[in-house]
C-alpha cells in the first residue's frame, strides 16, 4: 500500500504469468496480498528424457495456460474484468516456453485494456515471498540458485534500482549440477529433489569432494560446478564395487555444493557490511542448504530470509508479486511489442521498458 494514498486506496489486481521452463504458473496479487493462484507442471512428460524438452514444455504451456488463468480467478473469486494489470516472465528461459506466456499476456492485456509489465524471471524469484508478509530489506545480498543460474547479487530497491552482480557461475548452475550428478548416480529426474531425499540421514563427511573456487587466491564470489560434477562421476567410475552406501556419496556431494554456496554468500555479506541475506531459486528448497545457511547466518549475525519451500521453485506468485511491486512503485508499463528474451541478463527487475522510460529511470 503506497503510504501517500491513505489506507482506503487499493492498487489494481495484478495477474502474473510464468512459463519460462516446465511450470505454467498464474497468480493474482493486489497490494502485496495473494488473492488466488494456479500451477500446472509438465515435469512428468520430461522425466523419460532426463531433462526438459523445449517443444514438449511449450505445448504443455499452450494447453495449461487458459485453464490456469480460470482456476486462479476462481480461487480468488474474481472475474477477468477485475484484472487491472498483467505481469509476465519475458526471460530468461526456454524460447519456445517464454513465447507462450508472453503471447498470452499480450492478448489478455489487449483484450482487457490493461497495462503489461515484462519481468525478469530471476527478479521474480527475489520477490517470491513478498505475499507472505515483510517487504524486502534494502540493501540485501541475494544468492540466486536455480536450474540455469547461480549468482550473488547486491540488491537495493528491487522495483527501481539496478541489480549489481558480485559473482556468477563460470559454467554449470547449482541446480544443473544437482540434476547432472543425480543422473550419473542413477537417480530420477528432476535430480535436485531426488538428491535432497536420498541424502537424508546419511554421512555427509564420508567423501571429501572438492569445494571449487574456495582457495585464498580464487575470486571470492565466483562459482564453478562442472568440476565437481566430473569429480563425482570419476569417483563413481573408479569405485564400482564400493561398500560406501550410495546415500553417503549423495550426501557428501550435496554437502560440497551447499558448503560453497553458503560460505561465499556469508563472505559477500561480511565484505559489503550487509546483514541481510536472501536465498532464492529452486535449489533454495534444498533442506541441507536451508539448514546450513541458517546455522552459518546465526553464527555470523546475519538475518537470513529464505522463502517457504513451495515458493522456491518456479510459480506464478513470484511474477504477480513482482508485477504488483512495480505497479505500486509507479513503474511505466513495458512496451506493447514486448518480446521474449531467452538470454536476458539480470540488471533490473523489469524487461521491455519503453526507451524514454528507461532513459528517465
Ligand atoms: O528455480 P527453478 O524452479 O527453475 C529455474 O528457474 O531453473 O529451479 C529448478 C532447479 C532444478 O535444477 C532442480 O533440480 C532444483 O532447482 N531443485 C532442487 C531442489 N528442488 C528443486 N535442488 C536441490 N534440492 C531441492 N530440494
Ligand atoms: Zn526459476
Amino acid at each position: 500500500m503506497p503510504a501517500q494514498h491513505g489506507p482506503m486506496v487499493t492498487g489494481p489486481v495484478v495477474m502474473g504469468i510464468e512459463t519460462s521452463c516446465d511450470e505454467t504458473g498464474v497468480a493474482l496479487v493486489r497490494d502485496g496480498e495473494l488473492l488466488g493462484e494456479a500451477l500446472s507442471t509438465s515435469m512428468d512428460q520430461h522425466a523419460r528424457y532426463g531433462g526438459v524438452v523445449p517443444e514438449i514444455a511449450a505445448r504443455a504451456h499452450v494447453q495449461a495456460l487458459v485453464p490456469c488463468v480460470r482456476s486462479a480467478l476462481a480461487s480468488a473469486g474474481l472475474r477477468a474484468a477485475d484484472i487491472g494489470a498483467i505481469a509476465v516472465t519475458a526471460g530468461p528461459g526456454l524460447a519456445t516456453a517464454l513465447h507462450v506466456g508472453v503471447a498470452a499476456a499480450k492478448a489478455y492485456a489487449t483484450a482487457l485494456g490493461v497495462p503489461l509489465y515484462g519481468v525478469h524471471h530471476l527478479a521474480g524469484h527475489l520477490a517470491a515471498d513478498l505475499v507472505d508478509g515483510e517487504p524486502l530489506p534494502d540493501p540485501l545480498i541475494a544468492l540466486i540458485v536455480s536450474g540455469g543460474h547461480t549468482s550473488l547479487l547486491r540488491v537495493g530497491d528491487l522495483a527501481r534500482d539496478p541489480i549489481v552482480h558480485l559473482g556468477d557461475t563460470l559454467d554449470d548452475a547449482a541446480g544443473e549440477c544437482f540434476d547432472k550428478v543425480a543422473r550419473v548416480l542413477g537417480l530420477p529426474y528432476p535430480g535436485g529433489p531426488a538428491v535432497d531425499r536420498e541424502a537424508v540421514g546419511h554421512d555427509r563427511t564420508a567423501l571429501a569432494f572438492p569445494r571449487p573456487l574456495t582457495g585464498r587466491t580464487d575470486a571470492a564470489y565466483t562459482f564453478s560446478f562442472s568440476g565437481l560434477k566430473t569429480a563425482v562421476a570419476r569417483w563413481a567410475e573408479a569405485h564400482p564395487d564400493t561398500t560406501i552406501p550410495p546415500g553417503d556419496v549423495i550426501a557428501s556431494f550435496q554437502e560440497a555444493v551447499v558448503d560453497v554456496l553458503t560460505a561465499k554468500a556469508i563472505r559477500a555479506c561480511r565484505d559489503h557490511a550487509i546483514d541481510d541475506l536472501l536465498v532464492v531459486g529452486g535449489v533454495a528448497a534444498n533442506s541441507r542448504l536451508r539448514e546450513l545457511a541458517a546455522q552459518r547466518c546465526a553464527d555470523a549475525g546475519i538475518r537470513l530470509r529464505i522463502p517457504a519451500r513451495r515458493r522456491c521453485t518456479d510459480n506464478g506468485v513470484m511474477i504477480a508479486s513482482l508485477g504488483d511491486l512495480l505497479v505500486r512503485s509507479g513503474a511505466a508499463p513495458s512496451a506493447p511489442d514486448l518480446a521474449a528474451m531467452p538470454g536476458a541478463f539480470l540488471d533490473r527487475a523489469q524487461l521491455g521498458l519503453p526507451e524514454p522510460a528507461l532513459h528517465a529511470a
